[in-house]
């Protein structure tokens, strides 16, 4: 049974102007953010090979919304989370809302008791 979701704030949207990335946490989860051409879109921000920052890594192909891991170079759509080399390998997407220009994305409603703030200082691929 899939678990509740919300909206969370994650950033502003003239902090990710079109053509940008950017790292941000979701609950403690780290999270990328991609604008291509005005469309905001949400990934993990950790590569399901050996975890490299998705957010650090090159953009190619059409409106470059292909997003290249900075580590191995394994590719993804970020509009998808699918690659478009490795068939069944993909990242997770969420959802996104923009409101009041702010970008939110729908995040799972943490089990009573955890404490969603919990977090490292720095979201990876971001100093
Ligand atoms: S960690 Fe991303 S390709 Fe290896």
């Amino acid at each position: 049974m899939a678990r509740p979701t919300r909206f969370a704030t994650v950033a502003m949207l003239d902090a990710v102007p079109p053509g940008t990335a950017r790292a941000v946490w979701a609950d403690g989860v780290p999270l990328a953010l991609f604008n291509l051409g005005g469309e905001v879109y949400a990934l993990d921000n950790v590569c399901p090979h050996a975890g490299g920052p998705l957010v650090g890594g090159a953009r190619a192909g059409p409106c470059a919304g292909i997003v290249v891991c900075p580590w191995h170079g394994w590719r993804f759509d970020v509009r998808t989370g699918e690659s478009p080399d490795l068939p069944g390998e993909r990242v997770r997407t969420l959802s996104v809302c923009l409101k009041d220009g702010a970008i939110q994305v729908a995040v799972e409603v943490p089990p009573a008791g955890s404490d969603p703030t919990a977090r490292p200082s720095t979201p990876p691929g971001q100093s």
